[in-house]
């Protein structure tokens, strides 16, 4: 398998492009990095040439440890979208949605980059994260930075496993890559993060077996319940979507993280998925209830404290960005007549050409 320029191993047959490294397996670190663009137009030709460097300046970080699996991915948010690159758009890109249904609010929060950094060493998702900042920080403002940790069995601070039901081998392409259906960005994802503080003094009050059925599993051998055991508003019932009588999945890899001395204790989840409607229906069922105000009691003891929705466009997408223009200075006729050449700079052979637009970035 072909490796790919940020890191895990490349989907195989999803399409010409080169996916991010969406699919990099699950680390003992990582570091989630949230940023807003800084107003004023000087950030985008700087944020376009990183974008274009971003492979180049990971291989320099990757390669002081190649053993320990760095990879790095970035997400545009919908705003940063028009500001960066314009037309073309991909069809879901859009704001994050908050929900509020009772005391329970999924709350949207601003973020227009994001890095999601994972390495089976912290000291080198800090090195990429120190490296992405020292290119962009003065045309960034930081919002959220979470330094995730590995628990014990790959457990959330909660105390159960977190991550058993991902999809696997060929599911993972299928659950979070796009497909022809939005074949500009065949090869894409959606990504969704939120970042949850729980009230583990409540949550540890619990019985374990209480606690199993808000989970919808066993919580030392990670057993599904069965569906005898199993309310209908268990957390892995509310956030199973059928659609025709398939499930449809996503791909997450959540990371606890906390801060013991301020009684912090959190888990930051992250959902990649080809639609983000999949993973708003998840977030639906949660907060809302299925049917209404049969909702997820997880909600009764984390809180989210952020959220936000990026597009992650393909490897070869942010090394070859396409011309356009900022959305709210190109007339629509203008707009849609320039697409079939703004979509050449794609159909590539899939070489990402990785140190050749070193310097060589249109200036707009
Ligand atoms: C406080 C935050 C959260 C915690 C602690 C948490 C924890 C867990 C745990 C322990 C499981 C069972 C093991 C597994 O299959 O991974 C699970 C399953 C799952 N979670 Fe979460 N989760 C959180 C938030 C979310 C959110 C926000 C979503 C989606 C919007 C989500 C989607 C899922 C899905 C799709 C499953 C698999 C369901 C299945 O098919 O069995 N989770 N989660």
């Amino acid at each position: 398998m072909a490796v790919n320029p940020s890191g895990g191993s490349q989907f195989a047959n999803v399409s010409r492009e080169v996916p991010q490294a969406v699919n990099a397996p699950l680390t003992r670190a990582a570091i989630f990095l949230v940023v807003t663009l800084k107003p004023g137009a000087g950030h985008r030709t700087l944020v376009r040439s990183f974008c274009a460097d971003l492979a180049t300046l990971f291989r320099a970080v990757d390669f002081r440890d190649i053993e320990a699996g760095l990879s790095c991915v970035m997400g545009i948010g919908s705003d940063a979208w028009d500001q960066l690159i314009g037309a073309p758009r991909p069809a879901e890109l859009h704001p994050f949605r908050e929900i509020r249904a009772g005391a329970r609010h999924a709350v949207s929060t601003p973020g227009d980059l994001l890095f999601h950094i994972r390495a089976k060493r912290m000291d080198l998702c800090f090195e990429m994260a120190t490296q992405i900042m020292a290119r962009i920080g003065d045309v960034v403002s930081p919002v959220d930075e979470v330094h995730g940790f590995r628990y014990f069995d790959d457990r959330d601070l909660l105390g159960f496993v977190d991550g058993t039901e991902n999809p696997r081998g060929d599911e993972v392409a299928e659950a979070a890559l796009i497909g022809e259906k939005d074949a500009a960005f065949a090869g894409g994802s959606y990504v969704i993060v939120q970042k949850y503080l729980h009230d583990l003094r409540g949550w540890n009050a619990l019985s374990t077996e209480v606690q199993e059925r808000i989970i919808g599993r066993t919580k030392l051998s990670d057993i599904e319940l069965d569906d005898a055991a199993k309310p209908t508003s268990a957390h892995n019932a509310l956030a199973k979507v059928v659609e025709n009588g398939a499930e449809v999945k996503i791909l997450r890899d959540n990371m606890p993280f906390g801060n013991a001395g301020s009684g912090e204790f959190g888990t930051y989840f992250i959902g990649y998925s080809r639609s983000p409607r999949t993973i708003e229906q998840m977030l639906e069922n949660m907060f809302v209830g299925k049917p209404p105000g049969n909702y997820d009691r997880l909600l009764d003891f984390s809180r989210a404290v952020t959220g936000s929705l990026f597009f992650v466009p393909t490897a070869t997408f942010l090394e070859n960005l396409p011309a356009g223009a900022p959305a709210d200075s190109v007339p629509a006729a203008a707009s849609s007549a320039a697409e079939p050449t703004l979509a050449s700079p794609h159909e590539n052979n899939g070489s990402l050409r990785i140190g050749s637009l070193k310097g060589d970035v249109e200036d707009e």
